[in-house]
Parts: C-alpha cells; structure tokens; sequence
C-alpha cells in the first residue's frame, strides 16, 4: 500500500463544526476512507454503499474479508434501506437504547454490498450517540460502514493518536474529538436466531438489554480450541480467541482477591527474576501491593466501577506495549455490568487462559 499524507483535524465532540463534517463528508462521497470517533472507540469509515470504498477499509486495516462490518445509521427510516423486515424485538430495542452502544444483527435486504456481510445473509446495524458520526452520516446522506480504527489484530482505539499510531500514511483523514466515552466496542446482538444472543459483549450491558427482553443470552463460551469454535465461527464471525494476537503476550488472573493478588505478584518476582520487563494492569486498590515490585504499573480505576475501567482499558495496553513490557500481568474484573465485556477483550489478549 502506498504512503498517503494523513490529516488530523480537531473536531468539537458537542457542536461539531460544519467545515469540519463537510469535508469528512466529501472525502467518503468521493470513496475515501475517514476515521471518526463513536461514543465505544473510534471507525474507520465508508459510505456503506461504495464497494470501492469498502475495500479501502480492509486494506487499510490488513483486515480479512471474512470479517462483516457493522452499518451506523443516523435514522431509524434507514432499517429499510439495509434489511428486509423489521422485527418487533428490534423495534423495543432500538427505542431503548438507539443511539448508542448496540449493535442489532438483522437479515439482510438485497443492495447491501457483499463486502459490508462478507456474504453472510445477515447484516449489522447500529445507531451511535456521538455527534461528530451522526452528522457525519447526515451530511453524507448514506449510512456509513465502519469498523474499530485501527490495524487488524490490534486493541480498538479511544483516542485520535491511537488511530493515527496504526493507520498514519494508510487513511487521508482523522478526526480527533477527544477520548471515546465508553472505551469498549458495542454490544452485538444476534436477532436471526430462535433466541436473541449476545455475540459480543459491550457497551449495553447484559442485565439492561435483559430488562427490556428478558430471554437475551449471553455469548457462547469458546474456548481457546473448544467444541463451540464451528458455531462461534459461523454466527460471530471476527470473535473467535484464535483472531487476536497482541503484540506483547498478556497473563490474566482470577479468583478471590487476595489470592489473586499474592499469585500475580509471585509472577511478577519470577518473570522480573529472568530479567524481563513486565507491566500489571491493576485498579487503583491493588497498585499499593505492586508498588515496590519491579513492575511498571497502569491503574485502571476502582474495581467496583467497571464503566471507568472500560474507559481506560484498550489506552492502558496500548501504553503498556508503547513502553515496550515484554509481558502484561492483568486481574479480573468481575462479570457485571461492563465487567462482561472487559473480561471477553482481557480472555481475547488471553488466548482464552486464565490463571486461577
Ligand atoms: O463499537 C463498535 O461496534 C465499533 C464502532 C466503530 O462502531 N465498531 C466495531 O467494529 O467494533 P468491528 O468491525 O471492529 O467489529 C464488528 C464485529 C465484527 O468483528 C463481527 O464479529 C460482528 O461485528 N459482525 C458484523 N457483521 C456481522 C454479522 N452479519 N453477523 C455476525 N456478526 C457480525
Ligand atoms: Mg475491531
């Protein structure tokens, strides 16, 4: 792929600036790729009904083509253009929590590209709460289709720079409106099974979609090679433990706290004791137990606000990697709320093993 110049232009994440939109909006109605921030982490943009465009995305990222996209509309009219029905389910849904941090799956309607459901006969949909995307793809005047900004196989970016850090010379265009709000992805809800499922856990927690459909699941257990891979394959394609590699290999640890304490820093001593450079994701509780042991720490805030964690998370191991740590040691965050979501990110930098 050839170098490209890329621009950063400072966006106000409230009121965001005409100019500003209008030239994001002329790039992607001319074919360009844009990256853009959401309230979860930041896209990388294409008018969803541009093939050539869409294929920017893939080489941009290095993404595969097996991966689908999801589709951010700034109207709900817009279903129509993207599936064939509407069901009531998504209807209840879209109500509660549109815009923002759900991601519906819906069957497909006939002039979607290939390339935005990977073949697949059913195609993603969202409506997000950031001002800069929805003006973004009012101004375009078609949806836009737009995955994570950053390289294939690496954490999401919540900020400008860490999109710049993955994509400079690769995107014409960044849009820089801050820090992303919620700092983990949305959550991606299957509606084309006989139940709704969680693919990805995310921004809309388990407990509140339960509160307004009260059968939801929760995402299939896969393993690192479990028996669940051909069906995780095939319903959630871009999930699998087996796509994620982070550059610097992550230990994550579980069980009671203090014991999950005491084992982590056992593993600081004897990784540090071969002389390695190790970094521990924490909360701000554990950094105290941490602070004379030879590791560099990132707090992640308190263990009982998952939502703050969320927030600083994908920056804590981008900042870990950027000081070049040749082994992150990382604690459990429980399951509730957001917790859900940041353990599948954490299992994913895993490879799916957790030390009790
Ligand atoms: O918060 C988010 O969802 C961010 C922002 C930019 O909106 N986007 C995002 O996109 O995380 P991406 O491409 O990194 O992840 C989208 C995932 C895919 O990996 C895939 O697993 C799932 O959504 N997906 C997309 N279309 C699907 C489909 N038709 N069926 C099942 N899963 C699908
Ligand atoms: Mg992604």
């Amino acid at each position: 792929m050839q170098d490209i110049c890329t621009e950063v232009l400072v966006v106000d994440p409230i009121h965001p600036e005409p100019t500003v939109i209008r030239r994001a909006a002329k790039l992607l109605y001319d074919g360009e790729v844009v990256v853009f921030p959401t309230e979860t982490v930041y896209g990388l943009g294409a008018d969803a009904f541009q093939p050539a465009a869409l294929e920017r995305i893939f080489a941009a990222k290095g993404r595969p083509y097996s991966d689908p996209l999801i589709v951010h509309i700034a109207d709900e009219r817009t279903l129509e253009l993207l599936t064939t029905t509407i069901p009531e389910q998504a209807k209840r849904l879209a109500q509660a929590f549109w815009p923002g941090p759900l991601t519906l799956i819906l069957f497909r309607g006939p002039s979607v590209p290939h390339l935005v459901t990977a073949g697949l006969e059913t195609v993603a949909v969202r409506m997000p709460r950031h001002a800069v995307a929805l003006a973004l793809i009012r101004t375009l005047g078609s949806p836009i289709a737009a995955p994570s900004a950053n390289r294939f196989m690496h954490v999401s970016p919540t900020m400008a720079q860490h999109a710049l850090a993955d994509l400079a010379g690769r995107v014409p265009l960044i849009l820089d409106a801050g820090p992303c709000e919620i700092g983990v992805e949305s959550t991606v809800l299957d509606l084309c099974s006989e139940v709704p499922r969680i693919l990805r856990p995310g921004g809309v927690s388990l407990e509140a979609l339960r509160s307004v459909l009260p059968d939801v699941q929760p995402p299939m257990r896969s393993k690192a090679s479990g028996e669940n891979e051909d069906i995780v394959a095939k319903k959630a394609p871009g999930q699998l433990l087996t796509h994620y590699a982070p550059a610097v290999p992550l230990l994550l640890f579980d069980g009671p706290v203090e014991a999950m304490r005491a084992s982590m820093l056992a593993e600081v001593h004897r990784q540090c004791a071969h002389g390695e450079r190790v970094g521990v994701l924490v909360a701000d509780e554990d950094v105290q137990v941490f602070s004379d042991s030879g590791a560099l720490i990132y707090a992640l805030g308190s263990a009982d606000e998952p939502a703050e964690v969320a927030t600083k998370l994908f920056a804590g191991l981008r900042a870990l990697e950027e000081a070049h740590v040749q082994v992150i040691l990382c604690r459990n965050f429980g399951e509730q709320g957001l917790g859900l979501a940041i353990r599948d990110r954490l299992l994913k930098a895993a490879g799916g093993k957790v030390f009790e």
